[in-house]
């Protein structure tokens, strides 16, 4: 079975898109990539390392089918586990909420008992506030994936946060570095 359950939420294909390009660079033996729309709360309990895919919608929302999925995944018991977040936005056309789902999610994960990994810098990006943002260590909550403003850096984001993850994780697990 695969080491790291990756689930994703995604109204227009950018999130899917980028959890299967993870997937890729860390092996698809290694991932079990899983559509937040057809899971239930067990697909959970299978792993131990979780990375958690979410975009932001409509000024700070959660994306729909996540939404479905909120109470169920407040009652995931998160303890023993370790989660690692990425989450999609528009750094320009929604500055004022960039991420926000992210943080969000990260929040319940936190506070079901997850160790949570994978913060990363704000550098390189622009926003005026963000629920994913942590002040104290002026960084992200997760990767910060912007296909609508710099899709260019997607790529070498994702090569640079899947070793940082992996690492985190504490796996054995060879990262590809991909320009695709
Ligand atoms: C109507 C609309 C509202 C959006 N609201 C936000 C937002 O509040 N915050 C943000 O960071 N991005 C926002 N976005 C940008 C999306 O998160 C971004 O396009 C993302 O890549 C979509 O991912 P998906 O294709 O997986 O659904 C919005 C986009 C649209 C079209």
């Amino acid at each position: 079975m695969a080491q790291i359950g990756l689930f994703f939420g995604s109204d227009e294909g950018n999130t899917e898109g980028v959890a299967y390009r993870i997937a890729q660079r860390l092996g698809e033996d290694q991932v079990e990539v899983m559509d937040i729309a057809d899971v239930t709360q067990l697909e959970f309990t299978d792993y131990q390392h979780i990375i958690l895919g979410i975009p932001t919608w409509d000024f700070g929302q959660i994306q729909s089918d996540w939404e479905e999925f909120w109470d169920d995944i407040a009652e995931v018991d998160f303890n023993g586990k370790t989660v690692a977040l990425f989450g999609l936005g528009d750094q320009f056309g929604y500055g004022d909420y960039f991420l926000d789902a992210m943080g969000m999610l990260h929040d319940v994960v936190l506070a079901a008992g997850a160790k949570v990994v994978g913060y990363w810098p704000t550098v390189g990006y622009e926003f005026e506030a963000s629920k994913a943002y942590l002040p104290e260590q002026d960084c992200f909550m997760g990767l910060a994936i912007d296909e609508d403003q710099q899709e260019q850096l997607t790529a070498a984001r994702l090569n640079q946060w899947c070793a940082q993850v992996v690492a985190e994780f504490g796996l054995a697990i060879e990262v590809r570095a991909l320009d695709d």
